[in-house]
């Protein structure tokens, strides 16, 4: 078991290059199965998730192989039709490979997927959605039996929430279905426009993806070499860190436009935000931030639900009251209870988080119990006076390659510790 160990309270100091977005390479690595031709990826972070995809690629008998920062990957040859309960519980992304399934075995065997346990996660509108485009789908237990013998048509389908998960799984489907499919009421995240990019680069029709409105006339797919969009959630969390800790970071290699919302409120806060250009953005904090007031997450464009714990950390030393609704997830602010060990003042009910910020945190043991909490935890941990442990790890290497090393290239004291297993017992974790 391991820890990340913090010593807090360094300002942070230096220039990051962003790393691609884990939201987009996980549903591309699955639209590449609508292909029986070769796909590369180019810059595929080393994460754990991009991990449990190329596990699920090889069970699916289309393994890639990473050649330094690209995967690449071939199915050429017949799909397979199950994915092992292990890697549907591992995380919420497995259920991208449903619709690719469909459209290349006829049929998929699969259990409900897994993820961070941010409250209740259906995919119904997953499966409405493929259903109307002729998919037969059955539930028993929790085990899915979704057949296409005939394969998938065309449809007109309005979603009742702009779901992400959803959007993505439908554009897939429909990219290989016979017709012409509109999706109504989609997700409008950079993700989903750049899963239709792929699509496109791979001979796809996708029109519209960034509105909540998609036309996707279906067809056959081939292969492709792609670049998939930076990481808006990885620069915001550096973005937060560098307010609560004060100094001066440049992000690289970050489109101003998806975090546009953290940098007006990280500028209300008191930090100075410039962007230099197209993909480059300059913050200046000294750490003294002013609270916020009322806010809440909401779908894209609005601010984003991943983002909402990595503020929340940095305003837990901001002068004044900062009350955060969350909109999307039921359990997004499992973090609020590690926060308080550190000293915090907070108060959790449901989905509304209130931080009456303090004058200093203080290092503390603490468990990251899901990806984006645990981001928040180091956050915290960071700006906090004395030595932090961070357990949990796990759940962090999701989403980030090396939270730690990213840190470090700023000045923080941060690095990866063996914990002790009598240790754990003791504390009861
Ligand atoms: N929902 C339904 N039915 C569905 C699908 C979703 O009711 O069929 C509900 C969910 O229960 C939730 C809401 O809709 O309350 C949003 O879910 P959505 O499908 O939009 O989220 P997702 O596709 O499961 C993606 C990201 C999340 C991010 C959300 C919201 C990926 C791999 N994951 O999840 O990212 O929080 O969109 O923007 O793209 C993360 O990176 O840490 C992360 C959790």
């Amino acid at each position: 078991m391991e820890e990340i160990l913090v010593h807090g309270g360094r300002p942070l100091f230096g220039k990051l290059e962003m790393p691609t977005a884990k939201n987009s390479i996980l549903p591309i690595l699955a639209a590449a199965v609508l292909t029986r031709d070769a796909v590369c990826i180019h810059r595929a972070p080393f994460l754990q998730d991009v991990e449990t995809s190329m596990q699920l690629l090889a069970a699916l008998g289309c393994p890639a192989v990473r050649a330094g920062q690209d995967l690449l990957l071939s199915c050429d040859g017949p799909v397979g039709d199950t994915v092992p309960r292990p890697l549907m519980a591992a995380m919420r992304s497995s259920i991208y490979y449903l619709a690719p399934m469909l459209v290349r075995a006829g049929r998929a065997r699969l259990s409900f997927p897994g993820g961070c346990r941010l409250g209740a996660r259906p995919i119904d509108i997953h499966l409405e959605g493929l259903t109307a485009m002729g998919a037969r789908v059955t539930a028993r237990g929790d085990l899915l039996e979704c057949d296409a013998p005939h394969g998938l048509h065309g449809v007109r389908f309005h979603l009742r929430f702009p779901s992400v998960g959803a959007t993505e799984t439908l554009m897939m489907a429909a990219a290989a279905a016979r017709g012409e499919t509109v999706l109504t009421g989609a997700a409008r995240e950079p993700e989903i426009r750049d899963l239709a990019n792929f699509l496109n680069a791979c001979g796809g029709r996708v029109t519209g993806a960034g509105s909540s409105k998609i036309v996707i006339r279906g067809g056959r797919l081939h292969g492709c070499a792609y670049t998939p969009i930076p990481d808006r959630i990885t620069a915001q969390t550096v973005l937060c860190a560098g307010a609560a800790c004060g100094g001066e970071i440049l992000l690289e290699r970050v489109p101003f436009e998806p975090i546009r919302p953290m940098a007006r409120l990280l500028t209300q806060a008191g930090c100075r935000l410039r962007r230099l250009d197209h993909d480059r953005v300059e913050l200046v904090s000294d750490g003294r931030l002013t609270a916020l007031g009322t806010l809440s997450t909401g779908v894209y464009p609005a601010f984003a639900t991943d983002a909402g714990p990595l503020l929340a950390a940095a305003m837990l030393t901001a002068r004044g009251t900062t009350r955060l609704r969350e909109t999307i997830f039921t359990n997004r602010f499992g973090c609020a209870k590690e926060f308080a060990r550190m000293g915090a003042d907070l108060d959790c009910r449901g989905n509304l988080l209130s931080i009456r910020g303090v004058p200093a945190l203080r290092g503390a043991r603490v468990e990251a119990g899901d990806l984006r909490g645990g981001a928040a935890l180091v956050i915290a941990a960071l700006a906090a006076q004395g030595e932090s442990r961070i357990s949990g790890v796990e759940y962090i290497r999701r989403g980030y390659e090396d939270i730690g090393e990213m840190f470090g290239a700023l000045g923080a004291a941060i690095g990866r510790s063996a914990q002790p297993e009598r240790e754990t017992t003791a504390a009861g974790r």
